[in-house]
């Protein structure tokens, strides 16, 4: 079994993914993690996102290990993930790692792993256009600027509404007006519009998608 799980910042993506994670005991990868860590690579080493050869020489060199720093949640890793994300040889670099994980899901020591969830931008349409299901998951602007903003203030960070919202323009823009791979819904996806509900009913109608659909 294979869920693809694609859609905007904010959308709910990575909770979705781990709880169908963890329903159907499949392994799971954000891949939203794998350009942090380009971005971050590049960051910490005092070089450019916007500068394709930096971006990727880091994605060539980067390690699993690399997944496992500790900012790879903040702003700045999110907005240097979305700038050499538009590499095509960043995106290139990353694509083995991502199908060889999907062909032979790692086990976490959780037993039986009978299958993969996998989350980003490009996974049914690219990276696993044969999943068994694809979602598509989206939100208003909007909504997701004030799920961000709220997430902020609960982690202590001051932020700005405003400005959260302009950030996340910003980076729909970026995201899906790239000539490689932008974010776009797969032809099959099954579009879930995230905006009026919570994680349990986004759950309950994903659930129900994927077992009409097996
Ligand atoms: O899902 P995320 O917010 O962690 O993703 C960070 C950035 O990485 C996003 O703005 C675009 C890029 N990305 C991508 O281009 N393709 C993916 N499959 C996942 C993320």
């Amino acid at each position: 079994m294979l869920i693809a799980i694609d859609g905007p910042a904010a959308a709910g993506k990575g909770t979705l993914a781990r709880r169908l994670a963890d329903h159907f005991g499949l392994a799971l990868l954000d891949t939203g993690l794998l350009y942090r860590a380009v971005g971050m690579n590049v960051v910490r080493g005092g070089g450019d996102p916007n500068d394709a050869a930096q971006a990727i020489e880091a994605a060539r060199a980067l390690k699993p290990a690399d997944l496992t720093a500790d900012d790879l949640r903040v702003d700045a890793a999110a907005d240097a993930a979305s700038r050499v994300s538009a590499v095509p040889e960043v995106r290139a670099a990353l694509l083995d790692f991502q199908r060889s994980f999907a062909a032979n899901p790692p086990g976490g020591g959780h037993g039986d792993v009978k299958g993969a969830v996998l989350d980003g931008r490009d996974i049914g349409t690219v990276v696993c256009p044969e999943a068994s299901a694809k979602l598509f998951v989206t939100a208003s602007a909007e909504v997701r600027a004030e799920r961000r903003y709220l997430e902020l203030r609960e982690r202590g960070l001051d932020a700005i509404h405003g400005r959260v919202l302009a950030d996340m323009k910003e980076r729909d823009a970026r995201d899906s007006e790239r000539a490689v791979s932008p974010l776009e819904p797969a032809k099959d996806a099954f579009l879930l519009d995230t905006s009026d509900l919570d994680a349990d009913q986004v759950f309950a109608a994903a659930l129900n998608f994927i077992n009409e659909n097996k």
